[in-house]
């Protein structure tokens, strides 16, 4: 029986060692061009999920959708999220591909988790990519009006998405297809 755990000690030891060593000695590619691979679809997307999930406080929108809050909302999107998320027009963002991992882009997948976990990503952002923590930028009130503006997205009012169509076209090359121009 000794023998057994010692045997499970020595293999435990030599699978650390080599993890460490595969890490540290560089066999990690950092490319961020690459496909997403298996490992990090089936560990790493999850764990983040439920990492959210878990560490997300379970709070209420304080704010209705609003002509005035989608707006504001939209605004802010406009600005700073749509070059990696995506647009009204454009619906690959600039940086669609150029992420690892990938922005999720949503005009085609449309953000529908809870917005208290919406509001928790956008304050904190996700380490190990390239979504930044935005309470460095923006406070609570302007975080919500946000996340509200994400949970409508795919049914905004006419008026709030004509505007964004508008917004957009003045703000510049955003999607692949202007860099051509
Ligand atoms: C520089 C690129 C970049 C910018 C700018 C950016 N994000 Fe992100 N965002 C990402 C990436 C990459 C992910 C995916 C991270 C992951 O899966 O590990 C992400 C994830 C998210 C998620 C989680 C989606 C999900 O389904 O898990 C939300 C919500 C989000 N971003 C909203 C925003 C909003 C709103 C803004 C603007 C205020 C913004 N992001 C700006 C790159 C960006």
């Amino acid at each position: 029986m000794r023998k057994f755990w010692l045997g499970c000690i020595v293999a435990t030891v030599i699978l650390l060692v080599t993890g460490f060593c595969y890490v540290r000695f560089g066999f990690v590619n950092p490319r961020a061009d690459t496909p997403v691979n298996a490992i990090d679809r089936s560990v790493a997307m999850p764990a983040l999920d439920a990492s959210v999930d878990r560490r997300a406080p379970e709070i209420q929108n304080p704010l209705q959708p609003t002509d005035a809050n989608l707006v504001a909302g939209m605004k802010m999107y406009q600005q700073q999220c749509s070059s990696c998320h995506g647009g009204y027009s454009h619906h690959q963002g600039m940086l669609a591909d150029a992420l690892y991992p990938r922005p999720p882009q949503f005009m085609e997948d449309s953000p529908d988790m809870p917005e208290n976990q919406n509001f928790y990503i956008l304050q904190h952002g996700i380490r190990y990519s390239g979504m930044p923590a935005w309470k460095q930028t923006y406070n609570d009130q302007q975080l919500w009006q946000i996340t509200t503006f994400l949970s409508h997205m795919d049914k905004l009012p006419p008026s709030v998405s004509s505007l964004w169509k508008a917004a957009e076209s003045n703000s510049g090359p955003l999607g692949p297809a202007d860099t051509h121009n």
